[in-house]
């Protein structure tokens, strides 16, 4: 696994009517929530992501249905499988990512630090490599 970038295990209440997770700020969330954004009606056979980002940090939650992340640091990378809405997945800055292998039904939830900033992000994969590479 790749080092920005770790499971988490949300916190859980379950009883005879069901499972409640939970993803609070400095709990389960190791940032302050800013804003929340979810992707569905995702087609199959389509992929998002496709891009980094300079600061931003995120938590991801397939609250319904699975996808695959491709991670990648700009030096290695690594595969997640994301399906289990009681885990969220922290990715942090400088990591390039793309979200593949939607399962029908598909929402993923992502819980991020920062407002909407489009010049945070790295769209282009030489761009962010060589923003991965001035950093190390
Ligand atoms: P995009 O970054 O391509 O989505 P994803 O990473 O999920 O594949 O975003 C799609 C469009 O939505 C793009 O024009 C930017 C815009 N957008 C916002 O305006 N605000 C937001 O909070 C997000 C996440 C995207």
């Amino acid at each position: 696994r790749i080092r920005p970038c770790r499971p988490v295990r949300l916190s859980e209440h379950a009883d005879d009517r069901g499972r409640l997770s939970i993803a609070e700020t400095g709990r389960e969330v190791p940032f302050g929530i800013a804003r929340a954004y979810w992707q569905h009606a995702t087609p199959a056979g389509a992929a998002r992501g496709a891009h980094g980002h300079r600061r931003l940090e995120q938590v991801v939650v397939a609250v319904s249905g699975g996808c695959d992340i491709l991670l990648d640091d700009g030096l290695r990378r690594c595969r997640y499988r994301l399906e289990d809405p009681a885990a969220g997945l922290y990715i942090g800055p400088m990591v390039w990512r793309d979200y593949v292998d939607f399962a029908p039904g598909t929402v993923v939830l992502f819980l991020v630090s920062e407002p909407y900033d489009e010049a945070e992000y790295l769209r282009s994969y030489d761009e962010f490599r060589r923003a991965a590479a001035g950093l190390r």
